[in-house]
Protein backbone atom coordinates (compact mmCIF):
# COMPACT_ATOMS: atom_id res chain seq x y z
CA UNK A 1 0.00 0.00 0.00
CA UNK A 2 1.28 3.53 -1.14
CA UNK A 3 0.64 6.53 1.58
CA UNK A 4 1.31 9.76 1.41
CA UNK A 5 0.59 12.22 4.46
CA UNK A 6 -0.04 16.07 3.01
CA UNK A 7 -0.66 18.77 4.56
CA UNK A 8 -0.06 22.43 5.52
CA UNK A 9 3.74 23.52 6.46
CA UNK A 10 3.59 23.00 10.33
CA UNK A 11 0.18 20.70 10.42
CA UNK A 12 1.67 17.61 11.92
CA UNK A 13 2.87 15.96 8.33
CA UNK A 14 6.06 14.01 9.78
CA UNK A 15 4.37 13.93 13.49
CA UNK A 16 1.26 11.49 11.87
CA UNK A 17 3.40 10.01 9.53
CA UNK A 18 6.20 8.54 12.02
CA UNK A 19 3.84 7.50 14.45
CA UNK A 20 2.21 5.47 11.47
CA UNK A 21 5.28 4.40 10.64
CA UNK A 22 5.81 3.22 14.37
CA UNK A 23 2.44 1.73 14.42
CA UNK A 24 2.88 -0.39 11.30
CA UNK A 25 6.44 -1.52 12.65
CA UNK A 26 4.94 -2.50 16.22
CA UNK A 27 2.89 -4.72 14.00
CA UNK A 28 5.46 -6.25 11.77
CA UNK A 29 4.17 -5.04 8.92
CA UNK A 30 7.31 -4.32 6.40
CA UNK A 31 7.95 -0.93 6.08
CA UNK A 32 9.51 1.55 3.67
CA UNK A 33 9.47 5.48 5.05
CA UNK A 34 10.05 7.77 2.26
CA UNK A 35 10.90 11.47 3.38
CA UNK A 36 10.01 13.46 0.34
CA UNK A 37 9.27 17.10 2.26
CA UNK A 38 10.90 20.23 1.80
CA UNK A 39 11.90 20.27 5.34
CA UNK A 40 13.41 16.99 6.12
CA UNK A 41 12.36 15.74 9.52
CA UNK A 42 11.12 12.23 9.45
CA UNK A 43 14.84 10.82 10.45
CA UNK A 44 14.20 12.58 13.67
CA UNK A 45 10.79 11.68 13.70
CA UNK A 46 11.81 8.13 13.67
CA UNK A 47 14.24 8.81 16.70
CA UNK A 48 17.79 8.99 14.28
CA UNK A 49 19.82 11.53 16.00
CA UNK A 50 20.11 14.81 14.18
CA UNK A 51 23.85 13.81 12.90
CA UNK A 52 22.88 10.08 11.37
CA UNK A 53 19.59 11.92 10.19
CA UNK A 54 21.86 14.57 8.29
CA UNK A 55 24.17 12.25 6.84
CA UNK A 56 21.44 9.86 5.34
CA UNK A 57 22.47 8.74 1.78
CA UNK A 58 19.92 11.19 -0.62
CA UNK A 59 18.19 10.09 -3.12
CA UNK A 60 18.21 13.33 -5.38
CA UNK A 61 22.53 12.44 -5.79
CA UNK A 62 21.73 9.05 -6.67
CA UNK A 63 19.66 9.14 -9.52
CA UNK A 64 21.79 8.14 -12.35
CA UNK A 65 22.38 4.74 -10.48
CA UNK A 66 18.13 4.82 -9.67
CA UNK A 67 17.78 5.12 -13.54
CA UNK A 68 20.46 2.54 -14.67
CA UNK A 69 18.93 -0.09 -12.41
CA UNK A 70 15.19 0.57 -13.10
CA UNK A 71 15.64 0.83 -17.11
CA UNK A 72 17.18 -3.00 -16.75
CA UNK A 73 17.08 -4.71 -20.32
CA UNK A 74 14.46 -1.67 -22.04
CA UNK A 75 15.29 -1.53 -25.31
CA UNK A 76 12.88 1.89 -25.58
CA UNK A 77 15.06 3.53 -22.74
CA UNK A 78 18.64 3.87 -24.35
CA UNK A 79 20.73 5.49 -21.35
CA UNK A 80 19.91 6.34 -18.22
CA UNK A 81 20.62 10.09 -19.58
CA UNK A 82 17.13 9.85 -21.70
CA UNK A 83 15.38 8.83 -18.54
CA UNK A 84 13.37 11.29 -16.94
CA UNK A 85 11.52 11.52 -13.65
CA UNK A 86 8.44 10.36 -15.44
CA UNK A 87 9.99 8.10 -17.70
CA UNK A 88 7.17 4.64 -17.36
CA UNK A 89 8.48 1.25 -17.01
CA UNK A 90 7.64 -1.07 -19.96
CA UNK A 91 8.87 -4.24 -21.32
CA UNK A 92 12.37 -5.29 -19.65
CA UNK A 93 11.91 -2.62 -16.99
CA UNK A 94 13.02 -3.71 -13.35
CA UNK A 95 10.80 -3.38 -10.75
CA UNK A 96 10.80 -2.44 -6.91
CA UNK A 97 9.96 -4.64 -4.28
CA UNK A 98 9.30 -3.77 -0.71
CA UNK A 99 10.89 -6.52 0.61
CA UNK A 100 13.58 -7.66 -1.44
CA UNK A 101 17.38 -6.25 -1.64
CA UNK A 102 18.20 -4.28 -4.82
CA UNK A 103 20.92 -2.12 -5.23
CA UNK A 104 18.05 0.99 -4.96
CA UNK A 105 17.93 0.18 -1.60
CA UNK A 106 21.50 -0.60 -1.13
CA UNK A 107 22.30 3.23 -2.53
CA UNK A 108 19.71 5.09 -0.78
CA UNK A 109 17.83 3.01 2.21
CA UNK A 110 19.19 2.93 5.89
CA UNK A 111 17.25 0.56 8.32
CA UNK A 112 15.53 2.19 11.41
CA UNK A 113 15.32 -0.12 14.60
CA UNK A 114 11.87 0.88 16.08
CA UNK A 115 9.73 -1.00 18.66
CA UNK A 116 8.73 -3.91 16.45
CA UNK A 117 11.10 -4.38 14.41
CA UNK A 118 13.58 -2.39 11.75
CA UNK A 119 11.78 -0.32 8.30
CA UNK A 120 13.63 1.43 5.36
CA UNK A 121 14.21 4.90 5.52
CA UNK A 122 14.90 6.59 2.16
CA UNK A 123 15.26 10.78 2.03
CA UNK A 124 15.06 12.88 -0.98
CA UNK A 125 18.17 14.71 0.23
CA UNK A 126 17.67 18.21 2.08
CA UNK A 127 16.37 21.22 -0.44
CA UNK A 128 18.48 24.21 -0.39
CA UNK A 129 16.94 27.88 -1.01
CA UNK A 130 18.74 27.47 -4.13
CA UNK A 131 16.83 24.14 -5.06
CA UNK A 132 13.90 26.40 -4.83
CA UNK A 133 11.72 26.41 -7.85
CA UNK A 134 14.25 25.12 -10.53
CA UNK A 135 14.76 22.13 -11.91
CA UNK A 136 16.78 20.13 -9.77
CA UNK A 137 14.33 21.26 -7.19
CA UNK A 138 11.86 18.73 -9.16
CA UNK A 139 14.42 16.23 -9.75
CA UNK A 140 14.70 15.45 -5.73
CA UNK A 141 11.02 14.54 -5.65
CA UNK A 142 11.60 13.27 -8.84
CA UNK A 143 13.82 10.41 -7.59
CA UNK A 144 10.44 8.89 -5.89
CA UNK A 145 7.96 9.08 -8.80
CA UNK A 146 10.42 7.11 -10.59
CA UNK A 147 10.46 4.66 -7.73
CA UNK A 148 6.60 4.34 -6.71
CA UNK A 149 6.21 4.61 -10.56
CA UNK A 150 8.67 1.43 -10.41
CA UNK A 151 7.14 -0.29 -7.74
CA UNK A 152 5.00 -3.45 -7.19
CA UNK A 153 3.68 -3.76 -4.09
CA UNK A 154 1.13 -6.15 -2.59
CA UNK A 155 -1.29 -6.05 0.50
CA UNK A 156 0.29 -5.73 4.09
CA UNK A 157 3.29 -4.08 2.73
CA UNK A 158 3.22 -0.51 3.14
CA UNK A 159 5.54 2.30 1.63
CA UNK A 160 4.54 5.69 3.76
CA UNK A 161 5.48 8.94 2.07
CA UNK A 162 6.39 12.45 4.17
CA UNK A 163 5.32 15.06 1.70
CA UNK A 164 4.74 18.37 1.10
CA UNK A 165 1.25 19.54 0.05
CA UNK A 166 2.81 22.29 -2.33
CA UNK A 167 1.92 22.91 -5.40
CA UNK A 168 5.15 21.16 -6.65
CA UNK A 169 3.47 17.73 -6.05
CA UNK A 170 0.63 18.73 -9.02
CA UNK A 171 3.25 19.94 -11.41
CA UNK A 172 4.21 16.15 -11.60
CA UNK A 173 2.53 13.05 -11.39
CA UNK A 174 3.02 12.66 -7.40
CA UNK A 175 -0.34 13.20 -6.26
CA UNK A 176 -1.52 10.28 -8.14
CA UNK A 177 0.89 7.66 -7.13
CA UNK A 178 -0.86 6.86 -4.03
CA UNK A 179 -3.53 4.48 -2.81
CA UNK A 180 -4.60 6.71 -0.17
CA UNK A 181 -3.86 10.56 0.29
CA UNK A 182 -3.97 11.53 4.29
CA UNK A 183 -4.07 15.34 4.13
CA UNK A 184 -3.40 16.58 7.87
CA UNK A 185 -5.27 19.49 8.61
CA UNK A 186 -5.72 21.70 11.72
CA UNK A 187 -8.97 22.90 12.62
CA UNK A 188 -7.78 26.36 11.15
CA UNK A 189 -9.02 27.88 8.12
CA UNK A 190 -5.52 27.69 6.47
CA UNK A 191 -5.43 24.06 7.62
CA UNK A 192 -8.78 23.32 5.72
CA UNK A 193 -7.95 25.61 2.78
CA UNK A 194 -5.24 23.02 1.89
CA UNK A 195 -7.92 20.82 1.60
CA UNK A 196 -9.93 22.31 -0.87
CA UNK A 197 -6.88 23.19 -3.01
CA UNK A 198 -5.38 19.36 -2.84
CA UNK A 199 -8.82 18.50 -3.31
CA UNK A 200 -9.35 20.33 -6.36
CA UNK A 201 -6.41 18.77 -8.05
CA UNK A 202 -7.40 14.98 -6.89
CA UNK A 203 -10.37 15.49 -7.98
CA UNK A 204 -9.76 15.02 -11.55
CA UNK A 205 -7.47 11.53 -11.09
CA UNK A 206 -9.25 9.90 -8.85
CA UNK A 207 -6.71 10.24 -5.57
CA UNK A 208 -8.45 8.97 -2.85
CA UNK A 209 -8.19 11.71 -0.02
CA UNK A 210 -8.91 11.56 3.97
CA UNK A 211 -8.79 14.44 6.00
CA UNK A 212 -6.83 13.74 9.64
CA UNK A 213 -7.45 15.82 11.43
CA UNK A 214 -4.20 16.89 14.00
CA UNK A 215 -4.16 19.00 17.07
CA UNK A 216 -7.96 18.92 17.76
CA UNK A 217 -9.08 20.07 21.01
CA UNK A 218 -12.63 19.66 21.80
CA UNK A 219 -16.11 20.03 20.54
CA UNK A 220 -15.86 22.88 18.92
CA UNK A 221 -12.98 21.81 16.69
CA UNK A 222 -14.25 18.95 15.25
CA UNK A 223 -17.37 20.78 14.12
CA UNK A 224 -15.45 23.39 12.43
CA UNK A 225 -13.69 20.08 10.42
CA UNK A 226 -17.06 18.87 10.21
CA UNK A 227 -18.54 21.31 8.92
CA UNK A 228 -15.74 22.28 6.29
CA UNK A 229 -14.42 19.12 5.21
CA UNK A 230 -17.89 16.46 5.74
CA UNK A 231 -17.34 12.90 5.34
CA UNK A 232 -13.43 13.15 4.06
CA UNK A 233 -12.98 13.96 7.73
CA UNK A 234 -11.53 10.23 9.00
CA UNK A 235 -10.12 10.51 12.28
CA UNK A 236 -8.58 13.47 14.46
CA UNK A 237 -5.63 12.92 16.73
CA UNK A 238 -5.44 15.06 19.81
CA UNK A 239 -2.31 16.85 21.33
CA UNK A 240 0.03 13.91 22.09
CA UNK A 241 2.02 13.76 25.47
CA UNK A 242 4.26 10.73 23.95
CA UNK A 243 4.91 13.14 21.07
CA UNK A 244 5.65 15.98 23.48
CA UNK A 245 8.36 13.54 24.88
CA UNK A 246 10.06 12.22 22.37
CA UNK A 247 10.18 16.01 21.11
CA UNK A 248 12.05 16.44 24.26
CA UNK A 249 14.57 13.41 23.54
CA UNK A 250 12.82 11.19 25.66
CA UNK A 251 10.93 9.18 23.54
CA UNK A 252 8.75 6.44 25.60
CA UNK A 253 8.16 2.84 24.40
CA UNK A 254 5.71 2.72 21.40
CA UNK A 255 3.16 1.02 23.66
CA UNK A 256 3.12 4.28 26.07
CA UNK A 257 1.30 6.05 23.17
CA UNK A 258 -2.24 6.98 24.40
CA UNK A 259 -4.95 4.68 23.37
CA UNK A 260 -6.64 6.77 22.12
CA UNK A 261 -4.10 7.90 19.62
CA UNK A 262 -3.09 3.92 18.60
CA UNK A 263 -6.83 3.66 17.88
CA UNK A 264 -6.73 6.67 15.10
CA UNK A 265 -3.24 5.11 13.79
CA UNK A 266 -5.40 1.70 13.89
CA UNK A 267 -8.14 3.60 11.21
CA UNK A 268 -5.34 5.16 9.18
CA UNK A 269 -4.07 1.51 8.62
CA UNK A 270 -7.53 -0.35 8.60
CA UNK A 271 -8.77 2.55 5.91
CA UNK A 272 -5.37 1.93 3.35
CA UNK A 273 -5.75 -1.39 3.75
CA UNK A 274 -9.20 -1.45 2.32
CA UNK A 275 -8.19 0.48 -0.90
CA UNK A 276 -6.40 -2.60 -2.08
CA UNK A 277 -9.20 -3.87 -3.56
CA UNK A 278 -10.03 -0.96 -5.61
CA UNK A 279 -6.91 -0.75 -6.99
CA UNK A 280 -6.67 -0.36 -10.79
CA UNK A 281 -2.79 -1.12 -12.20
CA UNK A 282 -4.39 -0.17 -15.49
CA UNK A 283 -5.17 3.15 -14.52
CA UNK A 284 -2.28 3.65 -12.19
CA UNK A 285 0.26 3.05 -15.68
CA UNK A 286 -2.26 5.21 -17.97
CA UNK A 287 -1.36 8.15 -15.42
CA UNK A 288 2.31 8.24 -15.73
CA UNK A 289 2.33 7.61 -19.14
CA UNK A 290 0.02 10.82 -19.21
CA UNK A 291 2.09 12.96 -16.74
CA UNK A 292 5.35 11.41 -18.58
CA UNK A 293 3.77 12.70 -21.87
CA UNK A 294 3.19 15.75 -20.43
CA UNK A 295 6.51 16.74 -18.83
CA UNK A 296 7.81 15.16 -22.92
CA UNK A 297 5.92 17.98 -24.25
CA UNK A 298 6.30 21.09 -22.13
CA UNK A 299 10.04 20.67 -21.74
CA UNK A 300 11.65 17.13 -21.47
CA UNK A 301 11.78 16.77 -25.07
CA UNK A 302 12.92 20.26 -26.43
CA UNK A 303 15.77 19.40 -23.51
CA UNK A 304 16.55 15.68 -24.71
CA UNK A 305 16.42 16.42 -28.34
CA UNK A 306 14.32 13.82 -29.10
CA UNK A 307 11.09 12.89 -28.54
CA UNK A 308 10.28 11.04 -25.58
CA UNK A 309 6.96 9.92 -26.01
CA UNK A 310 8.74 6.91 -27.55
CA UNK A 311 9.41 5.84 -24.16
CA UNK A 312 6.29 4.70 -23.38
CA UNK A 313 5.62 0.68 -23.86
CA UNK A 314 1.84 0.69 -25.04
CA UNK A 315 1.48 -3.05 -24.35
CA UNK A 316 2.94 -2.42 -20.36
CA UNK A 317 1.19 -2.70 -17.21
CA UNK A 318 2.22 -2.58 -14.30
CA UNK A 319 1.32 -5.11 -11.49
CA UNK A 320 2.36 -7.23 -8.94
CA UNK A 321 2.54 -9.82 -11.48
CA UNK A 322 4.93 -8.41 -13.89
CA UNK A 323 8.14 -10.85 -14.73
CA UNK A 324 11.00 -9.23 -14.93
CA UNK A 325 14.07 -9.86 -16.69
CA UNK A 326 16.91 -11.82 -14.58
N1 LIG B 1 -0.67 15.44 17.89
C1 LIG B 1 0.38 16.12 18.32
N2 LIG B 1 0.68 16.20 19.64
C2 LIG B 1 1.73 16.91 20.08
N3 LIG B 1 2.56 17.59 19.28
C3 LIG B 1 2.31 17.58 17.96
C4 LIG B 1 1.22 16.84 17.40
N4 LIG B 1 1.23 16.99 16.05
C5 LIG B 1 2.28 17.78 15.78
N5 LIG B 1 2.92 18.15 16.90
C6 LIG B 1 4.08 19.05 16.99
O1 LIG B 1 3.88 20.14 16.11
C7 LIG B 1 5.08 20.49 15.44
C8 LIG B 1 4.89 20.42 13.93
O2 LIG B 1 4.64 19.07 13.56
P1 LIG B 1 5.33 18.39 12.29
O3 LIG B 1 6.78 18.72 12.25
O4 LIG B 1 4.93 16.98 12.31
O5 LIG B 1 4.57 19.15 11.14
P2 LIG B 1 4.87 19.11 9.57
O6 LIG B 1 3.56 19.26 8.90
O7 LIG B 1 5.67 17.91 9.22
O8 LIG B 1 5.72 20.40 9.43
P3 LIG B 1 6.68 20.85 8.20
O9 LIG B 1 5.76 21.44 7.19
O10 LIG B 1 7.59 21.84 8.83
O11 LIG B 1 7.37 19.62 7.71
C9 LIG B 1 6.16 19.53 15.96
O12 LIG B 1 6.86 20.15 16.98
C10 LIG B 1 5.34 18.36 16.47
O13 LIG B 1 5.99 17.66 17.47
MG1 LIG C 1 7.49 17.75 8.19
Amino acid sequence: MKIAFVGKGGSGKTTLSSLFIRHLAAVGAPVIAIDADINQHLGAALGLDEAVAAGLPAMGDRLALIKDYLRGTNPRIGSAESMIKTTPPGEGSRLLRVREDNPVYDACARPVELDGGPVRLMVTGPFTDADLGVACYHSKTGAVELCLNHLVDGPDEYVVVDMTAGSDSFASGMFTRFDITFLVAEPTRKGVSVYRQYKDYARDFGVELKVVGNKVQGQDDLDFLRAEVGDDLLVTVGHSDWVRAMEKGRPPRFDQLEDVNRRALETLRTTADATYERRDWERYTRQMVHFHLKNAQSWANERHGVDLAAQVDPDFVLSEGVVEPA
